[in-house]
């Protein structure tokens, strides 16, 4: 375990304060969430996105409550200090403000989360506004959100031409008026990402794909280290070919087993003479 002070709402708001970038990413497990925390990353988003990384459906609509619970719960499990992100799946929020108000508490009393985050601009102001009034940090998401794909077209950047760019500077600021302490920008053009951030009064604005001058930068795990077979996004730089590493290991154990290289003694446990004898004579 390392010795690291938990993060907290006004850690994040510090580090904005004297220009220092948060950093965030996905997580979805124990032992992943564990080297995340000693990596020092400040935020981990529980994402949604488990729906295609970890459990490997072709979009995030088929996730559930119980399955984001059960994930945030490990990786909790794995990152106590972390400032840990419940991400609301599809229908958990849209229903109605009180559905979003019960979802939201699930995340924070099952979960130990810290905040929770849904996607959608102004008119999910009212969600924001009941689960912040319920005591519960939240969190917007604008820009390409993944709930909404197939409305959007696919996956493809937001906020190109001029109208929908002042759409989403809009719902930005309706957000951070209903109480959203922070903005998650995702594939939203430069320019855009910086005059949100440039205009927010009291809120964090972070990018995915949305350039630098946000107050920090979230990546999805699965792309930083080439873990996801299906597609691999521009934005996301690889910074470990972590996937071509575990299947040559992977290979290497179909080989070993199949040419009798492994086990080797030091991989088996032995029984002393004296016993083995004893044993022998038990089964006459
Ligand atoms: O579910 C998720 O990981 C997300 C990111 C794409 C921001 O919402």
């Amino acid at each position: 375990m390392t010795d690291r002070k938990k993060v907290t709402l006004p850690t994040l708001f510090k580090k904005v304060t004297n220009h220092e970038p948060i950093t965030w990413l996905t997580c979805y497990d124990y032992p992943t969430a564990f080297l995340q925390e000693q990596a020092g990353i400040d935020m981990i988003l529980v994402g949604d996105s488990l729906g295609m990384t970890m459990l490997g459906y072709e979009s995030t609509l088929p996730v559930t409550m119980e399955d984001m619970i059960r994930h945030t719960q490990a990786v909790r499990r794995g990152a106590p200090k972390v400032f840990l992100i419940g991400d609301m799946p599809y229908m958990s929020y849209q229903p109605s403000v009180e559905t979003a108000i019960r979802n939201a508490g699930r995340f924070m009393a099952e979960a130990s989360c810290d905040a929770i985050k849904l996607e959608g601009g102004a008119e999910m102001a009212d969600r924001i506004r009941g689960i912040v009034s319920a005591g519960i940090p939240a969190i917007g998401h604008l820009g390409l959100t993944p709930q909404s794909v197939s409305a959007l077209g696919g996956f493809r950047v937001q906020g190109k031409g001029a109208l929908q760019a002042k759409k989403i500077i809009d719902d930005a600021k309706a957000l951070e008026q209903a109480g959203a302490f922070m903005i998650l920008l995702e594939m939203v053009p430069d320019r855009v990402c910086k005059l949100i951030t440039q205009r927010a009064d009291n809120c964090i604005i972070m990018s995915l794909g949305s350039g630098p001058d946000a107050h920090g930068q979230l990546l999805i795990y699965h792309d930083m280290f080439g873990l996801y077979p299906r597609f691999r996004p521009r934005m996301a730089k690889v910074f470990g070919e972590a996937g071509k590493v575990i299947l040559d290991g992977l290979s290497s154990y179909v080989k070993e087993v199949s040419d009798k290289s492994f086990p080797q003694p030091e991989n088996w446990f032995s029984m002393p003479d004296d016993e083995y004898d004893e044993l022998q004579n038990l089964l006459k």
